[in-house]
């Protein structure tokens, strides 16, 4: 029987591309979104137009959807606005989880898989980083991860909920086919801003931090494709329905590249060099941050595709030359 996924937050970066997937591997998906800062250009499938925190709108989408189980990607996640407006984080990302897990579990769909981030462990003790490093979130956005980690750990073990939280590092990259990419319109995230910079489109990059104790100076990061973070999704989905016991899990390709790594890469790959400008260090930056990330592809079977950073910025500098949202 094909398996029916409810994708909350599929109209947003990650979501999207991951829906999209889902249907070009045969499962039904349907989407919940409430459109603040997603696309409905993005959306496969049907959309259901709602806000996680309305329990009643949740349970009339699930109630007689035949949900096997819910991929959960709708979050806050601008890491400066949480630290402005905690309450917002801990309003949608917290609350909103509880609620969307309670109407789950009153329509009886008890598989979930959600999106954590990197966020939960701050400011790393050793490098790469394992799961069972301690959480230590430096952000109301990475705290708000963790607390939903916990949340759903007590689902499972005293409510039935069966989960897996994926904890991505830096998503980056954009779909080959020029369906899907990224298109916030608050753009924080360095790959898409040097790429803009680099075409002219926005004042030259802003580099912050060069005098971090890493090899070049500027922060090291684990950039990971969001066409493998989809197959992941993916595969931890299939195993939870088919009875896998869930869990929490690192999920990028081990590698740190550091931001000059990436400016050298926009250049190798475009030919366009970025335009940039040194500046203080960001608040709230770890030096470095990348994952022990031999976990789940040993649970799953799971082998990113795109594991140099050229691979990632080329299809990425593709989607910045022609967005289609
Ligand atoms: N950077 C710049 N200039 C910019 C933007 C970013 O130098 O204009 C640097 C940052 O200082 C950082 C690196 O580029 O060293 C990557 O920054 P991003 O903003 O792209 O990503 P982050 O590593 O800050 O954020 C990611 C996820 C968040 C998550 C966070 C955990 O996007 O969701 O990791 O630290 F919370």
């Amino acid at each position: 029987m094909t398996t029916r996924v409810l994708v909350v937050g599929g109209a947003g970066y990650i979501g999207s591309v991951c829906a999209a997937h889902l249907v070009d591997n045969g499962i039904d998906v349907e989407v919940f979104d409430d459109l603040s800062t997603g696309h409905a250009a993005a959306v496969s499938g049907r959309l259901h137009v709602g806000d996680i925190r309305d329990r009643s709108r949740l349970i009339e989408v699930l109630d007689g959807g035949a949900f096997d189980a819910v991929m959960h990607f709708a979050a806050r996640s601008l890491v400066g606005e949480s630290v402005a407006h905690p309450l917002r984080y801990f309003d949608v990302n917290v609350g909103g989880t509880a609620t969307l897990v309670q109407a789950m579990l009153d329509c009886g769909v008890r598989s979930l898989v959600f999106s954590s981030s990197c966020a939960v462990y701050g400011v790393p003790d050793t490098l790469p980083i394992p799961e069972d490093h301690p959480h230590r979130p430096v952000s109301p956005y990475g705290e708000s991860k963790a607390m939903v980690e916990r949340l759903l750990s007590a689902c499972r073990d005293r409510e039935g909920l069966r989960v897996t939280s994926l904890r991505y590092f830096n998503a980056a990259g954009a779909s080959g086919d020029g369906r899907f990419g990224e298109s916030h319109s608050t753009e924080t995230h360095l790959i898409p801003l040097a790429l803009q910079a680099a075409m002219g489109q926005r004042a030259p990059l802003k580099l912050f931090g060069t005098d971090y104790d890493t090899p070049d100076g500027t922060c090291l990061r684990d950039y990971i494709h969001v066409l493998d973070l989809a197959e992941v999704h993916r595969l931890a989905l299939e195993a939870l329905v088919a009875g896998d016991p869930g869990g929490a899990f690192n999920v990028g390709t081990g590698v740190g590249t550091s931001v000059r790594e990436v400016l050298a890469s926009i250049e190798r790959v475009t030919g366009m060099a970025v335009p940039h400008a040194e500046a203080e260090r960001r608040p709230g930056d770890p030096p470095a941050l990348y994952a022990a990330a031999a976990t789940v592809r040993a649970r799953f079977g799971w082998h990113p595709q795109y594991t140099h950073i050229d691979d990632i910025v080329r299809t990425a500098a593709a989607w910045a030359r022609s967005p289609r949202y």
